[in-house]
């Protein structure tokens, strides 16, 4: 195994399990001791297959290793796409010992642990993260699911990994727009939990979207270890875990409007923090200077200000009216007390929403 640059524990008791971050580790490293029986089947894309497959592979000496390879886009994160996992673990007659491999970004993560969740009522599996959203966020924590078309990952289990192997020479394959959408998520833990996290953001944007290696690890390591302790404190987000979600409600809107696939999640999401942020300002919490501070590092990051051109604020709150947070009803939004301090509210000011969707439609 190449030298391991780092490596965290998730920690859910004899549900815990390691994160290991490092470069070189795709196909020197020895994913055996994480299977269980002797099969193993490798969920890919066909815009990751050429790419990683063939290294992944080699990861399990001595285990019967199959390959479904799905077209590659949100827009296959269905119920058909999902039944081709089913189809080729029946076909190569995988018993309830298979361990399921999600090498790729968060649509892979996300549809091979929900039919690792569902598979013969739940079988292991293990998350191989490539694109550094997954890498930071979708492959640790156990959410997994499927989009409905009313609604983005509206179908889903929570089901947690054996191990997750994050390759961070995976990322300079990436297309710059996907490592903006990362960085999103990596802004998230910085503005929910961490701010002397979002300092070090601050003096590191440029480095990482050169893709500068260290700096790259070292986001991802943080980025992990945020992740790590709110889902060891809150695995089923029963309260906390939710703040993950700052963002995420404007996004999920933004998404599901503009056709899955046409924004990137992270996109979605880092327009989606700059109205929360807007709206944590007009509920007096956080100052206009700050707001300010949280757009800056959102844009240096590559990510769109704005939602798109003809979502108009009732388009917003239909939308925003289906998401998971929501009870009885009620709409419920993950705001910041101040930076770095985010918390869940169902008491925000209609008015005040009113203003900042009025604000960033056009
Ligand atoms: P993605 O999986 O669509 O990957 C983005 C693109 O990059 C795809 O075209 C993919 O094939 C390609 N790709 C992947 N790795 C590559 C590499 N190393 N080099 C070149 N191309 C590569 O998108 P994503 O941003 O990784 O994930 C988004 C999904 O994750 C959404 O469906 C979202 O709902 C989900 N998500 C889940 C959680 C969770 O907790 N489960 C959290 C956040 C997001
Ligand atoms: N990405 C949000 C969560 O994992 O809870």
């Amino acid at each position: 195994m190449s030298e391991i640059f780092r490596e965290l524990t998730v920690d859910l008791g004899e549900r815990s399990y390691p994160i290991i971050i490092g470069s070189g580790l795709l196909g020197s490293t020895d994913l055996s001791p994480y299977v269980v029986g002797s099969q193993v089947m490798i969920v890919t894309n066909d815009t990751v297959a050429p790419l990683y497959l063939d290294k992944i592979r080699s990861s399990f000496p001595g285990k019967k290793v199959d390959t479904v390879v799905l077209p590659d886009g949100e827009k296959f994160k269905d119920w058909q796409t999902l039944n081709r996992i089913f189809d080729a673990l029946l076909e190569q007659r995988h018993s309830r010992k298979t361990t399921l491999v999600a090498l790729g970004g968060g649509v892979i993560g996300d549809m091979a642990g929900f039919a690792a969740a569902c598979y013969q009522r739940g079988v292991p599996f293990i998350q191989v993260p490539t694109t550094l959203l997954s890498q930071v966020d979708s492959s640790v924590g156990g959410k997994t699911g499927i989009n409905h078309p009313l609604g983005k990952n509206m179908i889903g289990a929570f089901h947690q990994p054996q191990v997750v192997l994050i390759d961070t020479d995976t990322l300079q394959t990436l297309p710059s727009r996907e490592v903006s959408a990362g960085l999103a998520e990596v802004i998230k833990y910085g503005l929910i939990r961490d701010v002397t996290f979002l300092d070090w953001l601050e003096s590191h944007m440029d480095a990482l979207v050169g893709l500068e290696a260290g700096s790259l690890a070292e986001a991802i390591y943080r980025s992990c270890a945020c992740k790590a302790d709110v889902v060891a404190l809150d695995e089923r987000e029963g309260g906390l875990r939710a703040i993950l979600n700052l963002g995420h409600t404007f996004g999920h809107a933004i998404e599901t409007f503009a056709g899955y696939g046409t924004w990137l999640h992270g996109e979605a999401v880092g327009t989606g923090m700059i109205m929360a942020a807007d709206l944590s300002a007009r509920e007096g919490m956080i100052s206009r200077e700050d707001y300010r501070r949280i757009t800056d590092l959102i844009l240096r990051a590559g990510l769109p200000e704005r939602p798109p051109e003809k979502m108009t604020p009732q388009d917003f709150m239909r939308l925003m009216a289906v998401d998971k947070k929501n009870v009885d009803g009620a709409l419920r939004l993950v705001l910041l007390r101040e930076v770095g301090d985010a918390f869940v509210t169902a008491d925000t000011d209609s008015g005040n929403l009113a203003e900042t969707l009025g604000a960033f439609c056009h």
